[in-house]
């Protein structure tokens, strides 16, 4: 998988490449690349051949994107000089920006820049730095470069629906006031991106519909995060013990591989407003301390393979709205105690293997 990624990643920076050499060489006149495809001489063949070496070799350091600033260029503090880096480095990994929303990075004063924001350091008012990065919806194709880590002062990153592929850049752990990472929507591959793990202040993890494969480090669990999106994915994993030390309001692991048990630590997660864990692979029973979940509004089972009875709890979530446990191998008798629930507007059961509906529920349910 991860050998496949990379020659995605490597046909972009021979593409990046042909494109620059088209575009800019010196030598322009003596070069014949272009939609006739001209061979190319032998020193651009071993221009090409190290370049890609180099992003073979350097699975942990930079993708060899060399960014040079211009001495010419005036920055109003050293940040947003490493800024300026890390955004012209991140420029050269772009291999398609069909809206032109990286258009106008050019020039020394990155706080111009479209969808990148300034703001006061966090730990200096009195100098600006970049504080986000928002290229939602911009369907930019490219990968991340390891500069990204320059952005020390970033504390939103948002690139959801664009092209990106490849990993995550291990330098993302110099991000240390980052509190918002949106990747959804790309084409992230391989391990779950472990730099997440080292982020102290993020809060907000959302990387749902990429390509990442393998376990997810039950780690993740301990971090004070408010939300996890890791749905649609490739992940494979069994929910850990300590799955229930997550301080999480909204957790959604859907349409992944997950399997085993679900954790009787769940009811432990007591600020859980809405957990989705359909289509996965999970079995046993549903624990009954998932009565002690008093702020659930949605819970969703859906599409796997959990056994057993439905637990007379289910009753004391009194703040349920959606409860879909369809597509299982439930058995037994429906909780009268579900009629109880003063907020239930969906309960759906379709496909299980319940004994009986009693005509009481079904009078509760109207
Ligand atoms: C990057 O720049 C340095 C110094 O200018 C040079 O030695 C190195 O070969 C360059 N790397 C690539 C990949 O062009
Ligand atoms: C982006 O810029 C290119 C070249 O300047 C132009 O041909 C194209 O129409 C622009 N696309 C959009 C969506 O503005
Ligand atoms: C804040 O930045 C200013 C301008 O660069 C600098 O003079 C000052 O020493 C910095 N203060 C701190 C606490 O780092
Ligand atoms: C819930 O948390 C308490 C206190 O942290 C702990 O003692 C208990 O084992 C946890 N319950 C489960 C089911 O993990
Ligand atoms: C549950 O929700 C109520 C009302 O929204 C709120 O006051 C309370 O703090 C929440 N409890 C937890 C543990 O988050
Ligand atoms: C109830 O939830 C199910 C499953 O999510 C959905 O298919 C159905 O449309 C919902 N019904 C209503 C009336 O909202």
């Amino acid at each position: 998988m991860k050998q496949k990624n990379r020659c995605i990643l490597w046909s972009g920076v021979a593409l990046l490449l042909l494109l620059a050499l088209f575009l800019s060489s010196v030598d322009a006149s003596e070069v014949h690349i272009g939609s006739n495809g001209g061979p190319l001489n032998d020193a651009q063949v071993r221009y090409i051949a190290k370049r890609q070496l180099l992003y073979y070799l350097d699975e942990f350091g930079d993708r060899g994107e060399n960014v040079t600033v211009d001495p010419s260029l005036v920055f109003e503090n050293p940040r947003l000089r490493d800024a300026y880096i890390a955004l012209q480095a991140w420029k050269k990994a772009i291999l398609s920006d069909p809206y032109n929303l990286t258009a106008d990075w050019v020039g020394s004063d990155v706080c111009s820049y479209s969808y990148v924001f300034c703001a006061p350091a966090l730990d200096n008012s009195s100098i600006r730095t970049v504080a986000g990065i928002d290229l939602n919806h911009g369907d930019i194709a490219g990968y991340l470069p390891e500069e990204l880590g320059l952005l020390r002062d970033l504390g939103i990153f948002h690139i959801n629906s664009n092209r990106f592929c490849g990993t995550v850049p291990k330098k993302f752990k110099n991000l240390k006031v980052l509190f918002e990472l949106d990747l959804s929507n790309n084409r992230f591959a391989g391990k779950f991106p472990y730099v997440v793990l080292s982020l102290p202040k993020l809060i907000y993890l959302d990387i749902r519909y990429n390509e990442f494969e393998g376990t997810v480090p039950p780690q993740l669990f301990d971090k004070p995060l408010d939300a996890i999106f890791i749905n649609h994915n490739r992940f494979a994993f069994e929910l850990p013990d300590n799955f229930g030390n997550s301080p999480v309001s909204v957790i959604v692991l859907a349409n992944n591989k997950f399997h085993g048990c679900v954790p009787a630590s769940l009811g432990n997660m007591t600020r859980l407003n809405e957990i989705i864990l359909m289509n996965n692979g999970l079995r046993s029973c549903l624990p009954p301390e998932i009565g002690m979940l008093k702020n659930l509004t949605v819970l969703d089972v859906s599409y796997n393979g959990i056994v057993g009875l439905l637990p007379e709890s289910i009753g004391d979530m009194l703040s349920l709205e959606q409860l879909n446990v369809a597509n299982n191998i439930f058995t037994g008798t429906i909780p009268q105690s579900i009629c109880k629930l003063p907020k239930l507007e969906n309960f759906t059961i379709t496909n299980n293997f319940f004994t009986e509906i009693s005509r009481s529920l079904f009078s509760c349910f109207g």
